[in-house]
């Protein structure tokens, strides 16, 4: 097996190749990987980025153009160009589903509205309108209820993990695989068909209802409210009272996604994920894709898709530490999609730093350092009074970032799972501010008299031993305290770099850098620190 996850420090971890990995990665737009000559050039930006895992999506589609005729040129093609440019790849697979929409589907699917159920979205009709800041756009779904469908999903992306196996299984270049893409209904918190009122109508599964009320401890509280102060058994509406519809969405597309995800992995295992579209603060279900894997969904999830392996956010929301706290409660933390924005850096170095993720991976990467599309800007919320948020990622500044975490992979991803590999953020200063390494502390300043901060710092440090240290930070700057030890002596504090994965040194810095650790632009130091309790 090449790619699996397995617990490691107590902590699920991904496993490329025997050794802890973690995904130094990008999404491309949706529609780049159909095109093989396009790719071309996004792999050259991949490498000047320091990513090592491309995402890329595979549409139903192109897949099986004609019912039962397959095609997998576009992953063939992709395969050999990853092994060309020395990267892995995490597919995402457009089947039934693709931000809560049908728009990769095959025509054949499209045209045949009898076999293949459009969702009810209002009663008697199948569509739905949306309003996209000025535009407004027709809205259809395929209906989640629809057994025929699914099955012939199941069937192509089954058929896609044998080929993926034939071709790629002794090298391991496919490393996970997205099982649809932002699931949910838009619209209406559920379908509205007679069939689904029947069924909604019709009892909870006992088993089901018995597990909700088990597991209420990480729900959120109008979740648990809702289902401990419900009927234990009778009809969706008993059981799950206020939050019924979302469960009804949840758990039946949990359960279609699982038995696509069952068909494929039963071809060739690999770690799955489903990705989410998250609720904007105050937003009902249906207004966000009601039934997809949102936090508090999860329970429901979790049931009914034992075969995913992790529910990963697409985070352009301007909370992203609230979502990573929520989405690394019982799983690791892989962040499929984040916005380009000049916080996309440093939130990569936290991510592996202090949430030991499997993978981050900024929307669109061929976009950084480029100003902001009209969708970027409603994406990331321009509206928001962060100045950060409104100021395009540096390409630069994050080419440096990826490069020095792909190089430090060992370094860093060895000490998954334990207190040795921690992380201080500027968005996060006021409540995290300092690292406690046993003898030492390394405490992050992220406002600082002297120099014109930006408030999207950074700070990984790890430990190697108890006198060995590497502190990367940016836009920030460090003090060493003492912890455990009364006293310490600085031995040696030098900057530079990773190459095959073994430290070379650039300048020796033990004078007047070593009395400020200032890291206005980003900076790799290595440091080895003398402890000692007795008195001078
Ligand atoms: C989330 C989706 O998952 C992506 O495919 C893409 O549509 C982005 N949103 C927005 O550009």
């Amino acid at each position: 097996m090449l790619s699996e996850i397995r617990l490691f420090n107590q902590k699920k971890v991904l496993f490329v190749d025997d050794k802890p990995f973690y995904a130094v990665a990008g999404e491309v737009h949706n529609s780049d990987s159909s095109s093989i000559e396009y790719m071309e050039g996004i792999w050259k930006i991949a490498d000047e980025l320091g990513l090592n895992t491309l995402l890329l999506p595979l549409t139903w589609e192109l897949t099986e153009p004609k019912e039962g005729e397959f095609d997998f040129s576009i992953p063939d093609a992709l395969i050999n160009q990853a092994r060309t440019n020395n990267k892995r790849i995490i597919f995402l697979w457009f089947g039934s589903w693709k931000n809560a929409e049908m728009m990769y589907a095959p025509e054949w699917v499209k045209r045949d509205r009898k076999r293949f159920k459009r969702a009810e979205i209002v009663k008697g009709e199948a569509k739905s309108l949306r309003s996209m800041g000025p535009y407004t756009m027709p809205y259809y779904s395929l209906s989640y209820l629809c057994e025929e469908t699914m099955h012939a999903d199941a069937n192509a992306f089954s058929k896609l993990m044998r080929h993926i196996k034939d071709v790629d299984e002794s090298f391991g270049t496919v490393i996970g695989i997205q099982v649809e893409n932002e699931t949910g209904l838009l619209g209406n918190s559920r379908e509205v068909s007679d069939e689904a009122d029947l069924a909604f109508e019709s009892g909870v599964p006992d088993e089901f209802a018995e597990y909700m009320r088990n597991n209420t401890d990480s729900m959120h509280e109008d979740v648990r409210e809702a289902i401990t102060s419900s009927k234990k058994s009778g009809n969706w509406s008993e059981v799950f009272g206020a939050v019924a519809d979302e469960v009804f969405s949840a758990y039946h597309i949990s359960k279609y996604v699982n038995y696509v995800a069952v068909k494929g992995m039963a071809e060739y295992k690999l770690p799955t994920f489903a990705n989410c579209w998250l609720a904007h603060k105050g937003e009902k279900p249906g207004q966000y894709p009601s039934g997809g894997p949102v936090s508090r969904m999860h329970e429901v999830w979790r049931y009914c898709a034992p075969a995913i392996d992790v529910f990963s956010p697409d985070i352009y929301v301007p909370d992203f530490m609230d979502v990573c706290d929520d989405y690394s409660k019982s799983q690791p933390l892989f962040i499929p999609e984040a916005a380009t924005h000049s916080y996309a850096a440093s939130r990569l170095a936290y991510c592996i730093g202090h949430y030991h993720a499997m993978g981050y991976s900024p929307f669109g990467f061929d976009d950084i350092g480029k100003p902001f599309t009209m969708v970027q800007g409603f994406l990331f919320g321009m509206d928001v009074n962060d100045p950060a948020l409104k100021t395009p990622q540096d390409y630069g500044i994050y080419s440096w970032f990826g490069k020095t975490l792909s190089a430090m992979m060992p370094v860093l991803a060895n000490r998954y799972g334990t207190d040795d590999l921690q992380a201080l953020c500027a968005e996060r200063a006021s409540s995290e501010s300092t690292m406690d390494f046993g003898k030492i502390k390394i405490a992050g300043v992220f406002e600082h008299p002297y120099l014109q901060l930006n408030g999207n710092g950074v700070i990984l440090a790890v430990k190697m031993s108890e006198e060995e240290y590497f502190i990367i930070g940016y836009q920030a700057a460090v003090s060493i305290i003492p912890g455990d030890a009364k006293n310490f002596d600085i031995l040696e504090f030098e900057e530079g770099k990773f190459v095959d994965e073994c430290w070379v040194r650039g300048r020796r810095l033990n004078g007047d850098e070593g009395t400020n650790f200032t890291m206005a632009d980003p900076q790799l130091y290595r440091v080895r620190i003398h402890t000692y309790n007795d008195e001078i």
